[in-house]
């Protein structure tokens, strides 16, 4: 009797959690099941919600380590012009990942000059953030039309891949690098089905691969309030009680030969100081982290890759792209590539 009111105590149990999951999104089961999974970890794009979008987009601006963004805007203003040389008119702007959208801001400016009006499709995990982005850039720019889609990045393009014009992609701000590297090819792949002959791609890639100056962009303070958000955005989505103050990031960098396809990578993770048994009580679930158990930001082993020149030219290759144009900052850290279909 004892073992049957056991039984069906438990399988109590199972029904309310698997309807408590049931309750949840498609994209916030897949976060628990990473949370869950050998190698804890949480999806890069998870990081990005309308706290996070903000708190990167500060970052990027401010940083006095991590320069980017000063130099793909510097290289998108001088080379707007070789982009489009090529690229009929009226083009359609898509960007993957555009986030604040602050560095497209020379783009819009080019082709709105060149063609009059524009119509921008930014695609952006971060909808919230993006819609509102949006609405700014079509106070600012009159004769812009913005058409966000927040969602993941394939979809975006699979929204626009029938749309007849000729389309500028752009994949700014080294966000290629953090897609796990063995998804690079098939990814590209993936994109180069969705262009046409007449469109061209561009890509913002980080070639920094010294390794103090790397590691020194990752182990500022500034980036502290980014790292907190995300175990608060945990908390908040699965009402979890989750401590931050527990968690020490750490960052290494995992070199590999610039003249090879592999692309030099940073891994990051937040190691758990002291045991913690965790509840996250929208699921009825329990999770233990032991001391010294690591919680990955990344679901491949890269949270951000570094490329050589070489592996850019290599990824345009395997992907059955044509490299149109390379330019890089005077230091060669940072680069811009424009990409043809063939
Ligand atoms: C590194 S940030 C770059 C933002 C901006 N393009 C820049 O260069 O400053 C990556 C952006 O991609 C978005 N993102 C990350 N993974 C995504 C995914 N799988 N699908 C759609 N958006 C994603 C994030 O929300 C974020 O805005």
């Amino acid at each position: 009797m004892a073992l049957r009111l056991g039984m069906s105590s438990l399988a109590r149990q199972a029904v309310r959690m698997a309807r408590r999951y049931s309750e949840v999104s498609t994209d916030l089961r897949y976060v628990v099941s990473c949370l869950t999974s050998e190698r804890k970890r949480v999806p890069h794009w998870y990081m990005y919600d309308t706290r996070g979008s903000e708190l990167f987009e500060e970052i990027a601006r401010k940083s006095s380590t991590y320069t980017l963004w000063k130099h793909e805007y510097t290289l998108l203003q001088n080379h707007m012009t070789d982009i489009m040389s090529s690229m009929s008119t009226p083009a359609l702007l898509v960007e993957l990942g555009s986030g604040a959208s602050s560095k497209t801001r020379p783009v819009i400016e080019a082709m709105i000059e060149r063609q009059g009006a524009l119509t921008y499709v930014p695609v952006d995990i971060a909808k919230d953030y993006i819609e509102q982005v949006s609405r700014e850039l079509e106070r600012e720019y009159s004769a812009l039309k913005v058409e966000p889609f927040g969602g993941l990045f394939m979809d975006g393009l699979r929204h626009v891949a029938d749309r007849p014009e000729p389309k500028l992609l752009l994949f700014l701000g080294n966000s290629i690098g953090n897609v796990p590297i063995d998804e690079h090819v098939p990814m590209m792949k993936e994109i180069r089905a969705y262009l046409s002959p007449q469109d061209r791609f561009v890509l913002g890639l980080d070639l920094n691969t010294d390794r103090d100056s790397v590691l020194k962009v990752y182990h500022t303070g500034d980036r502290r309030p980014w790292l907190d958000n995300i175990i608060e955005r945990l908390n908040r989505d699965f009402d979890g009680n989750i401590d931050k103050m527990k968690f020490e990031p750490t960052t290494n960098f995992v070199q590999n030969p610039a003249e090879g396809d592999t692309p030099s990578y940073v891994e990051r993770y937040l190691q758990n100081t002291t045991v913690q048994s965790v509840h996250l009580r929208k699921l009825g679930l329990d999770i233990d982290f032991p001391a010294g158990d690591k919680l990955y930001l990344s679901d491949g082993p890269n949270y951000s890759c570094k490329f050589s020149q070489h592996q850019a030219r290599r990824l345009a290759e395997k992907s059955n792209f044509a490299v149109e144009g390379l330019w890089a900052n005077e230091d060669a850290k940072f680069c811009l590539v424009c990409l043809a279909p063939k």
